[in-house]
């Protein structure tokens, strides 16, 4: 059992503005698998901090973890138009992911929001919530953990499936849908139809594309996700979920990817890189207690095994130099040892 002790000293990590983003990164997915309202509460706190992939993914756990003490500071941040439209957006979606319908109105009102992500995300929440209750229960569970923003199509058919993503004819909620269908179909063929959504609008529905397409962790993408990587004239949002989901897919040609995309401009992708080479570094190498990588800078070097003895107790990957470990990080609940 973890005390109520060691989740602040977790906390703590979380809230360092002068740890290396990728030591707080753990401590959150740690948090978040410990769950229970002391880290709630220690996720909520972060909030004030500077850096907005940080604050999104605070957000992003919160409705991961479903828990209603989140309620009132997702709504606190859905409603500050100082944060950045990917963190306001993260938390409209992670109160839909929560469930409670009491949030409907609010989620109405931001369904008008001048920032257009923003708009989307509460559309789709409201659609999310609205299909709850007329379902009357979740829908059944995604292969990949993830409490995910709608759920998947009933169809079968990877072309039709394709012909509804791309859509833009179509509701926003109903393309949701296909994406999440084709997701949990998998194979090259639902993959590749999925990589053609990074060519449609909007920037919202492009960054979701490249969060599943990491949760698939198919090679057959890389091409397509390296363009959207490098596309200066591409949403921020989206070039961080194309980051992300290379980190994941993880082959050499990725990692050369992330490691040039890694003093971006961009904020948001620059640290999304940074933490994405963490991650594999940490799901492969690291925990075959091999020497660091040359590219790790030393304020790294001095963190990182420090922060993995204290931070990640995830399971070991099923297999050396996997990948998975990634994603048992960021989206499978474990019991803590
Ligand atoms: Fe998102
Ligand atoms: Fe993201």
């Amino acid at each position: 059992m973890v005390t109520e002790e060691q989740v602040s000293a977790i906390g703590r990590t979380l809230l360092d503005a002068a740890q290396p983003l990728p030591a707080r990164f753990r401590a959150l997915f740690t948090l978040r698998n410990l769950g229970g309202p002391a880290a709630v509460a220690c996720i909520g706190r972060a909030f004030g901090d500077g850096s907005a992939l940080l604050k999104h993914e605070l957000a992003y756990c919160l409705g991961q973890m479903r828990d209603e003490a989140a309620i009132p500071v997702l709504l606190s941040v859905l409603r500050d138009t100082r944060q950045e439209p990917m963190v306001r957006h993260e938390a409209g979606e992670a109160l839909g992911a929560i469930g409670n319908p009491e949030v409907l109105d609010v989620l109405k009102q931001y369904s008008e929001d001048p920032v257009v992500e923003v708009a989307e995300t509460c559309q789709l929440a409201v659609k999310r919530l609205e299909w709850l209750r007329e379902h009357g229960e979740e829908p059944g569970a995604s292969p990949y953990q993830s409490v995910d923003p709608a759920p998947p199509a009933e169809e079968t058919d990877v072309a039709k499936l394709r012909e509804a993503l791309l859509d833009e004819g179509r509701p926003l909620f109903d393309r949701y849908r296909a994406m999440f269908a084709l997701r949990n179909l998998g194979g090259q063929d639902a993959v590749l139809a999925l990589a053609d959504g990074l060519q449609a609008g909007s920037a919202l529905f492009r960054h979701e594309i490249g969060y599943v397409l990491g949760q698939m962790q198919d090679e057959a993408c890389v091409p397509q996700l390296t363009a959207a990587l490098r596309s200066r004239a591409e949403s921020p949002m989206v070039r961080h979920e194309c980051a992300e989901a290379l980190g994941a897919i993880a082959r050499p040609s990725c990692l050369e990817t992330l490691r040039a995309f890694a003093q971006d401009e961009e904020r948001v992708v620059r640290e999304s890189c940074e933490v994405a080479l963490d991650m594999e570094w940490h799901c492969s190498e690291g925990l075959r207690g091999e020497a660091e990588p040359a590219w790790t800078s030393p304020v790294f070097k001095q963190s990182r095994r420090a922060a993995a003895a204290a931070c990640c107790q995830h399971p070991a990957p099923k297999s050396p130099g996997c990948a998975r470990g990634w994603e048992e990080i960021k989206h499978r609940p474990w019991a803590p040892a």
